[in-house]
């Protein structure tokens, strides 16, 4: 994989412009859910569960400029105004979503946050998620780690390194904790396969469930950032997805890679946690936990075998295409 250089200093200067960007941008968002849940004014995109609202629009609008008086020369893809793929291209580019968790932040519920991404060379580099409710900053620059930080009530507390405590045994799927969510995308033949995939991660096969893995439990958080987050902490020790697009996942992409996870896109795609334009773009997500190596398998093999099981168990299906 080959990416242009730019000076690890300007990274870190970018990075940091970003976190301050993010923890503007999370004033907004605390002043848009209050708004938001006083009015109701909330609208739907393709359908009466994909939400947007006057906030998700004012957080991208506030982060162009930003990145537009700082970094001129910068491209841009934002949930709110690129929802076409356009071609990528080798130059830096923010990959942002203003609100990741829209249906939680219209609700109240309170996981949601900013996910912004830096790509370079068409690989995410850099990755700031911000959830603004529960003062949670997770940060990522490649080559120098992950960590979760809580700026505004513990600021005199380091940023801790992620995976947060030493990556627990992982050896099947059986006691595993599962990120994954209902998405928007409701039809009936995708939802037979999303409740099929579900069955069998969580059921019991001592109790009919054929091909069940006994999961110790599966977790809808609502923000793909932030099941990322999650995953590169050590919390959840998969996350799964089909249906999301590059904003959603590009910041949290290289925050996992930096905690030790393995990204990967679809059902059979190579397992060299290289996340490239086709698995930003490929809208099929998974993402496993750090594993220590143990005396008989290295921490990566077991974490490819992992995802090969996972993807054995789960059902496989095409979002459908969005309306032109
Ligand atoms: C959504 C959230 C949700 C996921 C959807 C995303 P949004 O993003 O990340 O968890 O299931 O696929 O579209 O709409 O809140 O920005
Ligand atoms: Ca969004």
């Amino acid at each position: 994989m080959s990416i242009p250089a730019l000076a690890d200093a300007e990274l870190q200067e970018v990075l940091a412009f970003t976190v301050a960007l993010a923890r503007k941008a999370g004033e907004l968002i605390l002043e848009g859910s209050a708004v938001i849940r006083a009015t109701g004014a909330v609208d739907e995109k393709k359908n009466a569960v994909d939400l947007v609202t006057e906030y998700d629009r004012r957080v991208e609008e506030l982060v162009v400029a930003e990145i537009k008086a700082r970094y001129p020369g910068f491209k841009f893809i934002g949930e709110e105004t690129s929802s076409a793929r356009a071609p990528m291209t080798e130059e830096p580019t923010f990959c942002v979503d203003p609100i990741d968790g829209t249906t939680n932040f219209v609700h109240g519920f309170p996981h949601v946050c900013i996910s912004l991404g830096l790509i370079l060379g068409k690989r995410p580099v850099l990755g700031v998620i911000y959830n603004p409710f529960l003062d949670e900053l997770y940060t990522g620059l490649r080559g120098h780690g992950a960590f979760l930080a809580h700026p505004a009530t513990r600021p005199a507390l380091a940023p801790a390194r992620l995976p947060l405590s030493a990556p627990r045994p992982f050896p099947n799927l059986q006691g595993a904790l599962l990120g994954v969510e209902w998405g928007s995308d409701r039809s009936a033949p995708l939802m037979d396969k999303k409740a099929a995939s579900f069955t069998r991660l969580g059921g019991n096969p001592a109790e009919g469930v054929a091909g069940g893995k006994m999961a110790h439990s599966l977790r809808s958080v609502g923000s793909a950032a932030l099941n990322y987050g999650l995953v590169a902490q050590g919390g959840l020790d998969v996350y799964w997805e089909i249906g999301c697009w590059p904003w959603d996942i590009c910041a949290g992409a290289i925050i996992a890679q930096e905690a030790g996870c393995l990204v990967a896109g679809k059902h059979g795609a190579p397992l060299d946690n290289d996340v490239d334009e086709e698995i930003l773009w490929g809208r099929k997500y998974i993402v496993i936990r750090a594993i220590g190596d143990s005396p008989t398998e290295k921490g990566v093999d077991a974490q490819k075998r992992l995802v090969r099981e996972f993807y054995d168990t789960v059902e496989d299906f095409d979002p459908p295409a969005p309306k032109a």
